[in-house]
């Protein structure tokens, strides 16, 4: 059955591109946008600023819900974040407000909480953001937004802190991080068809058996993650990555001056 139409911001890049056809596969109709081209063929590939009210009032009617993928995607000055994470967004939200779409799912993640120590317990998502860095900032602001716009408008938002995508596993640390690219599709899945209105977070993590994160706030909007790093435990270098990127949920980027 058709789940409706779906805009993907920031499609072109990693997470994007493989979670465009996933959600194709999963009934949704893709409306993908990013501001360099695709060589995708899967659902309507547009190329724009996500953040431009003009492109925004061209491409968010007819759509039932948003998948906020597009940001710079790691550290960087305050000044280049807050317009990325915080601001663009903001207008992200508020056009989605105009045009009546109040389902957003939001990528966040981990490094919005990356200052916690990794001391063997499971972090929930109730602990207050902890951001590792800027980006971090960046991260925890959109959660915020998200929290707003679900309280003030109605709206139903789910931040899906993600740990680290990609196809597998290669270094100790992605043995607790990992999201696998099918379980990235679940996760956000799950995330645009959650019913009622409202604020979750939850975390984007596969079913690591070494993972640091609570996994039942997913469970909760129907997220059931089938992977686990583990195994791949044979082909990962126990020496790879550093020792300290252990040290706190956040890896390097806890322990990295951003200046
Ligand atoms: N890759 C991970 O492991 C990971 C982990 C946690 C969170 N995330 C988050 O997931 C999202 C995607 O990450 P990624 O790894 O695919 O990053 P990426 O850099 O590969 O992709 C981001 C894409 O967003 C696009 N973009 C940026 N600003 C835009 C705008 N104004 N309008 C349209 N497109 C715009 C870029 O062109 C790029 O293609 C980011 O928000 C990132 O912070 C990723």
């Amino acid at each position: 059955m058709a789940s409706g139409t779906v805009l993907v911001t920031g499609s072109a890049g990693s997470v994007g591109s493989a979670l465009v056809p996933r959600l194709a596969a999963r009934g949704w109709d893709v409306r993908a946008i990013d501001v360099v081209g695709s060589e995708s063929t899967v659902g309507q590939q547009l190329v724009g600023d996500c953040f431009d009210d003009s492109v925004l009032d061209a491409v968010l009617p007819g759509c039932k819900a948003i998948a906020h993928l597009a940001a710079i995607a790691g550290e960087a000055p305050l000044s280049d974040i807050a317009p990325s994470h915080i601001t663009g967004f903001g207008r992200l939200l508020e056009a989605a407000r105009r045009h009546g779409v109040r389902q957003v799912a939001f990528a966040s993640s981990n490094h919005a909480v990356g200052f916690i120590p990794s001391d063997g317990r499971i972090a929930g998502v109730e602990v207050a953001a902890r951001p590792d860095g800027f980006y971090g900032v960046g991260k925890a602001a959109g959660e915020a937004l998200c929290s707003l716009y679900a309280d003030r408008y109605g709206f139903r938002t789910v931040s899906i802190r993600i740990g680290s995508f990609r196809d597998s596993p290669n270094t100790v640390r992605h043995l607790a991080t990992w999201l696998s690219p099918d379980d990235l599709g679940a996760v956000f899945d799950a995330a645009l068809l959650a019913p009622g209105q409202g604020h979750s977070i939850v975390y984007g993590i596969s079913r690591n058996k070494r993972g640091w994160w609570d996994l039942e706030p997913g469970r909760a909007i129907g997220y059931e993650p089938a992977d686990d790093a583990e195994d791949y435990i044979d082909v990962i270098d126990p020496q790879s990555g550093t020792p300290d990127e252990l040290d706190y949920l956040g890896g390097s980027f806890a322990w990295t001056d951003h200046g």
